[in-house]
């Protein structure tokens, strides 16, 4: 059977308004953490997802009993025990790490394969498996498997990360929440996902203090019980319908968002040329103007300029007039939507971590493919302000992040199908 495409007419204007949906990077360590709990936590506002099913297809296959409620997802940890994700749902998704601590946490024990690497280039585990050796869990590494075993955990253990990896930092504090000890994390990383999972395992009784800085302290409880939680909103997402509205000249509102995660991201839309107005729970942004080259780009651990948003920005920049920079200083290998954009009649040089992106009158539309999550991404919000039709491929990259982008985008006038 053909793979699903997104045809796109270029040139409509993109005017309206957007209800941004939960967190993919927080629903997920969240439902690790359910995990952990002796009982039936309710987790609202859970993004539907191809990542958030992979998700509960772990937590039943270690015997939760999970379903999802309209935009709830109702985990019942209380009967589970197993402790091994299978090598296949490992590679369905490599995010599902952060199972390691939680399973860790519960069970003592936890087998499962290494995450495959993806398109953004190796994705180590070093820091993870490092940081679980100093909490005294015993690692195997045989052919790809993961074999751990608890040990004797420390009264006290102080971890320095040689860099805030938001996945380490979950994977510590999921093993540290349940248990007897005291565990310190500096140089944690400080992204909104991070203080989300913290608000979870609080609300189930732990004790993790500091989230949200860079020295987080979890102090080990006997047991977690479930809880009611609400997921917070998708910035990455928020950012990627402010770059539709920066690429087509319009205006849009995003609600049920937190402007105050997202302030790097603000920033770069108003340099370039966007009026961004932020409201208690709204972001208001519209392009009247025609873009501007932004000077430099540089993604950062948070509060900097987020990683994801590089290739939506990108994507927004290929029309800006002037030349801007984008240095990509989170992963080595992600600059993957150049190829196709330029196809698309962007001028844009990268090399190493750094793209030149030299603004061009107007972009046409193209048969483009979806290397990964964001790069598919910003094919979309540059096709939405490109001549003609373009038709993007491997979308199910796109749908493991957005929920149905183009039902979103064609509630706000976008030209815009799935077929
Ligand atoms: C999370 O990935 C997000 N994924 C990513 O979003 C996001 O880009 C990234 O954080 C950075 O913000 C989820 O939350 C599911 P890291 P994660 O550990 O945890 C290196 C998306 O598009 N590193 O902070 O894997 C690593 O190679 C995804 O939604 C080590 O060297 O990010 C990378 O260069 C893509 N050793 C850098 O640190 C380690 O042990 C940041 O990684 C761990 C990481």
């Amino acid at each position: 059977m053909l793979e699903a495409r997104l045809i796109i007419e270029g040139g409509k204007r993109i005017e309206g308004e957007i209800q941004v949906h939960g967190a993919k990077n927080s629903s997920l360590p969240v439902l690790a953490a359910a995990f952990l709990c002796d009982g039936t936590s309710v987790i609202h506002n859970c993004p539907a997802l191809s990542d958030s099913y992979a998700a509960t297809r772990i937590l039943g296959s270690l015997g939760c009993k999970c379903k999802r409620e309209g935009g709830s997802v109702i985990v019942d940890s209380s009967n589970a025990d197993g402790c091994t994700v299978s090598d296949c749902l490992m590679r369905e998704m490599r995010s599902s790490i952060v199972f390691l601590g939680a399973i860790l946490g519960r069970t003592g024990r936890c087998r499962l394969s290494f995450p495959g690497g993806c398109e953004l280039g190796p994705r180590p585990i070093d820091l993870h498996l490092s940081a679980l050796k100093k909490l005294g869990v015993k690692i195997v590494e045989d052919h790809g498997v993961l074999d751990c075993t608890a040990g004797q955990r420390p009264s006290r253990c102080d971890i320095t990360l040689s860099l805030p990896s938001v996945g380490a930092t979950e994977n510590i504090m999921l093993y540290s929440s349940l248990g007897v000890g005291e565990t310190v994390i500096y140089n944690a990383a400080r992204e909104p996902e991070i203080s989300d999972l913290a608000g979870f395992l609080n609300s189930c009784g732990a004790c993790v203090q500091g989230a949200g800085s860079s020295t987080i302290v979890i102090n080990g409880v006997s047991e977690l019980h479930g809880c009611e939680y609400s997921v917070m909103p998708d910035r990455i997402v928020a950012a990627t319908y402010m770059g539709a509205a920066a690429a087509t000249g319009g205006e849009l509102i995003l609600s049920g968002v937190n402007p105050a995660d997202m302030y790097s991201c603000m920033s770069v839309f108003s340099e370039m040329g966007c009026g961004v107005y932020p409201y208690t729970d709204k972001i208001f942004i519209n392009a009247k103007k025609p873009l501007k080259a932004v000077r430099t780009v540089r993604t950062m651990p948070y509060p900097g300029f987020p990683t994801d948003c590089q290739p939506i920005v990108m994507a927004a920049l290929c029309r800006a007039s002037g030349t801007s920079m984008i240095v990509e200083n989170i992963f080595e290998n992600r600059f993957m939507a150049v190829d196709e954009l330029m196809r698309m009649g962007a001028d844009i040089k990268a090399e190493g971590r750094v793209a030149v992106i030299e603004g061009v009158k107007s972009l046409s539309g193209a048969q483009v493919r979806a290397a990964d999550l964001r790069a598919g991404a910003a094919l979309v919000i540059a096709a939405l302000g490109a001549e003609g039709t373009t038709s993007v491929s491997n979308i199910h990259f796109i749908d493991r992040g957005y929920e149905s982008i183009e039902t979103a985008l064609k509630s706000v006038g976008a030209d815009i199908k799935r077929v």
